[in-house]
């Protein structure tokens, strides 16, 4: 490839994979499975040796729903064993409240209060396994937490009964001294007609609420948020900003429709390009996950190529936007655009609104002409941007 003397994946990058991913099947609601069952350990020894780091599981990926105790423990057993041959780990842990016919109407938020209480003790069970595994992060991902007809759904109540859950998951985790956090995943719709906590803002204004907000974050996926029309990069930036960037869902999206679940890059590359970037430099430093399908045309060959494309994706988009960064025609048009200059707070040292009252030249000395005449250059910048992203510079 032009340019890039991109070095492989290595732990150090720590990229993970659901089990969900490479293990789908490929059935959809229109069509069989076209692909065999993917074994844990199978999972476990080929995404390590292609240089990812960790595997992430909900509980039935790995043992079904409601495994007898002696399936379960040999099952966990066997992820352990992978694990210590590989050096591969398990950063994150979450729970299948979809699946099950008993999850239809939700789990938490279920209008059936025995499923309410079966919703929480699966996942009480599975928060323990998570840390005894080194998980550090525990994803709530809602997908049957929403409605499709508004005259059924108490929508507040809803929330009271969510807020409920994680109050009580956050105590749980505290008493027993657990290193686990939560982080919820936003999603608009799909399964459900619409579920609650739909995007990045409904659920940090949502974490405010809770008992423990500190241990709770969210975890965004690309796709979930393109989806709602959305950029990715501005949910992320502001959870960044929020201090609650837990978790990360890496995939490909194009456009408002199904959640497509295609490889990081392959849907709007440009937003991925960025989002790298902001993950790069804006430090941070938990995994990469990558929460795609491989599609349902793709063998067994097509999966773990497809698997290898994600790091090879993010790698290459890291290497462009440094390229980007460093390019000094870059600078000088980051500068004429004044990127930088909005980090200058834009009241004095000390300045309150008596000073900006008092100071002339803000307002009646102030010919807004001459900023209303500027040209920011920003099309330049971008151009730019896409000339290294295809590798023209
Ligand atoms: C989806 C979601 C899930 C979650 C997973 C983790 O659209 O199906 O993205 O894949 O990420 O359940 O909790
Ligand atoms: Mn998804
Ligand atoms: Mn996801």
């Amino acid at each position: 490839m032009k340019g890039t003397a991109m070095a492989a994946p290595t732990p150090a990058d720590r990229f993970s994979f659901g089990l969900w991913t490479v293990g789908w099947r490929a059935n959809d609601p229109f069509g069989d499975p076209t692909r065999p069952p993917l074994d844990v350990v199978d999972a476990v020894h080929r995404l390590a040796d292609l240089g990812a780091w960790g595997l992430t599981f909900h509980d039935d990926d790995l043992f079904g729903f409601a495994p007898d105790a002696g399936h379960r423990d040999k099952q966990v057993a066997r992820l352990r064993e992978a694990c210590d041959a590989t050096g591969m780990t398990v950063p994150m842990v979450t729970t299948n409240l979809f699946s099950h016919p008993v999850f239809k109407d939700g789990g938490f938020t279920s209008n059936d209060r025995s499923v309410r209480r079966f919703a929480l003790r699966k996942v009480l069970q599975n928060v323990e396994l998570a840390a005894e595994l080194g998980a550090r992060t525990y994803v709530l991902w809602g997908g049957r937490e929403g409605s499709e007809y508004d005259s059924a759904k108490d929508v507040r109540a809803a929330l009271d009964r969510y807020r409920e859950a994680l109050d009580l998951l956050c105590a749980f985790v505290t008493d027993r001294g657990l290193d686990i956090r939560f982080a919820l995943e936003p999603k608009p719709n799909e399964p459900r007609g619409d579920i609650l906590l739909p995007t990045v803002g409904h659920a940090l204004a949502f974490i405010e609420r809770l008992e423990r907000p500190e241990m709770v974050g969210v975890n965004p996926e690309v796709g979930h948020e393109q989806m709602a029309g959305l950029n990715m990069v501005h949910g992320v930036a502001q959870a960044l900003w929020s201090g609650k960037l837990f978790h990360i869902d890496l995939n490909g999206q194009r456009g408002i429709k199904y959640d497509q679940d295609l490889v990081f890059g392959h849907g709007d590359l440009l937003n991925a390009f960025a989002l790298v970037d902001l993950l790069e430099t804006a430090g941070y430093e938990g995994p990469r996950h990558f929460d795609y399908k491989p599609s349902r045309t793709e063998d067994m060959t097509g999966v773990w190529d497809s698997a290898a494309a994600n790091m090879r994706m993010y790698l290459l988009l890291k290497e462009r936007a440094a390229a980007f960064r460093a390019d000094p025609e870059v600078a000088e048009a980051r500068a004429v655009a004044g990127v930088d200059d909005l980090a200058t707070p834009t009241l004095a040292p000390g300045e309150g609104y008596a000073g900006i009252l008092a100071d002339r030249t803000a307002f009646e000395d102030f010919d807004p002409s001459v900023a209303g005449g500027r040209g920011y250059g920003f099309v330049r910048l971008h151009q730019l941007a896409v000339e290294h992203l295809a590798g023209a510079r």
